[in-house]
């Protein structure tokens, strides 16, 4: 059975993690998670980006070669998944001699194909994007650090995939999503594509794959990076393995590298003739004061400090819930204290000390009788379709339909009081507990992808280790644990 495989970019080591690469990399993990939890095998892949120009100009700056100074970073990405609860499945970096050996095998495979020629080439480069611009892009005054270059490379004959390519763009609704950014590489597609050039003379560029048919050059880093996606699973090494994986079913990228994966990289895959990927998803943004978080603007949120202050989970919650998937988010202090006290301070975190509480005081703690399966709760739960809204990236609108199921629980809890009920029918006010515990225990476990550390403490508070999604997990006569807050209200 092959696996359900999820990938997000590989980060460049010229600075360490902020909250943007935090998101995508939460985000994959909750895919995975959610994946799981409807009995699917995910294989899911992160890791790091470490050749190429950004990241020798940032080794260059604090005085170290490359390697140590790829070396040095690694940890701080490491450090922040292990914090973040990050599940991957392989981390990969693109210096390791398993990925080096797999892009030289490719780059020998492209050539003998005929796909890879040397050509002079004159023209404007920017430093900045590390790439050739054209003269309109030149005279737009936009681009930084551009110098006129003029030296001989070698070039992928990307030109020859551009009506594969926008046939298969125009016939998949599925292959770039959202659709806005399918009509985007669509207009892109409309002028002529060039050919890729994929090397660097070594006089101006030593830190990249060395090409290995000519060894005055390095590979261009954009095309050594792509590679991550199949050199993982093994392309041309572990048939079954790789088999196994490919084709992705997502990779997760923000729109900023949106044409490198939609045009680069299925025009290389068409070259391999290997299957496409079956979805390219473009997020959007996180911007502080309407502007994208960036180094060189200093409005950095870190991610670390916010873990500290708030917890991992409470910060994946607000991550996940706050954005939908395809348009950008303004991220404010102000926005995370208010979805944190109403969504789980209040309507969660109240929820399981009542129910909890309610359970512990009338009876002794012990989950009350109930084998009525058909109630006002468990007839809503059908409205959370979990594979649906994974399927349709929906990952908002997922959070909110459980959510809604919390809240109704909530409603539910108020219409039948049990604390009055309990005084004048027992067994009925078991009955109504037993039917809120039980529908919390579920929406815990749906709520698990997101928060998996909160969500565990909450089945320790019901008592609870059954992890199906059907009602009736929870049995009656066992003991709930003990009471704790779970999201203590934020006062600010
Ligand atoms: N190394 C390349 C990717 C190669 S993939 C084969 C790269 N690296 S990066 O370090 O610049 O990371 C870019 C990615 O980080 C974005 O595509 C996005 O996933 C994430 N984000 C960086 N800043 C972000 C925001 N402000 N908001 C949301 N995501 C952002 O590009």
């Amino acid at each position: 059975m092959k696996n359900y495989y999820i990938t997000t970019p590989i980060y460049y080591v010229n600075d360490k993690p902020h909250i943007g690469h935090a998101y995508t990399t939460i985000l994959a993990d909750t895919l995975s998670r959610f994946r799981q939890l409807i009995n699917q095998k995910t294989f899911f892949l992160t890791g790091l980006d470490e050749h190429g120009l950004k990241v020798q100009q940032a080794a260059e700056k604090n005085g170290a070669n490359p390697q140590d100074h790829c070396d040095t970073m690694a940890p701080a990405f490491l450090e922040l998944w292990k914090r973040l609860n990050i599940q991957y499945s392989d981390f990969i970096r693109t210096t390791e001699e398993r990925h080096v050996k797999i892009v030289q095998n490719i780059l020998n495979e492209v050539y003998n194909n005929g796909d890879i020629y040397k050509d002079k080439y004159e023209g404007w480069y920017s430093i900045a994007e590390e790439r050739f611009i054209t003269k309109k892009e030149l005279d737009s005054g936009l681009f930084r650090d551009v110098k006129k270059i003029e030296e001989e490379n070698y070039f992928f004959k990307m030109s020859k995939y551009q009506d594969q390519l926008i046939k298969k763009i125009e016939d998949d609704k599925e292959f770039i999503q959202p659709s806005t950014r399918k009509n985007e590489v669509l207009g892109f597609l409309k002028q002529d594509l060039s050919d890729l050039c994929i090397s660097r003379p070594k006089t101006r560029l030593e830190w990249g794959i060395e090409i290995p048919f000519d060894k005055d050059y390095v590979t261009y880093v954009w095309f050594d990076a792509l590679i991550n996606y199949i050199s993982s699973p093994k392309y041309s090494e572990d048939k079954n393995n790789f088999e196994e994986n490919w084709p992705a079913d997502v990779h997760l990228i923000g729109k900023d590298i949106l044409t490198t994966h939609s045009v680069y990289w299925p025009t290389m895959l068409m070259s391999l003739d290997l299957p496409l990927p079956k979805t390219i998803f473009a997020h959007g943004w996180w911007l502080t004061d309407e502007e994208k978080m960036s180094k060189s603007l200093g409005n950095i949120i870190s991610p670390l400090m916010l873990i500290d202050e708030f917890g991992v989970d409470s910060v994946r919650y607000y991550l996940m819930s706050e954005m939908v998937l395809g348009l950008d988010a303004t991220f404010s202090m102000d926005s995370f204290i208010k979805r944190y006290n109403s969504d789980l301070a209040n309507d969660l975190g109240n929820l399981v000390s009542r129910v909890s509480t309610l359970i512990d005081k009338n009876f002794d703690g012990i989950i009350p009788q109930c084998n009525d399966d058909k109630n006002d709760l468990s007839n809503q739960l059908s409205n959370i379709d979990i594979e649906e809204k994974l399927n349709t990236f929906k990952m908002d609108g997922l959070i909110q339909s459980i959510m809604d199921f919390v809240r109704s629980i909530n409603v539910y809890m108020e219409k039948n009081q049990p604390w009055k009920l309990v005084k004048e029918d027992k067994d009925l006010a078991g009955i109504v507990l037993y039917n809120a515990a039980e529908s919390l225990r579920i929406a815990t476990l749906m709520l698990s992808p997101v928060m998996p550390q909160k969500s565990q403490e909450i089945l320790d508070t019901l008592g609870s280790n059954d992890s199906s999604l059907e009602w009736g997990g929870l049995k009656s006569g066992e003991k709930i644990g003990s009471i704790n807050p779970i999201f203590p209200r934020i006062v600010k």
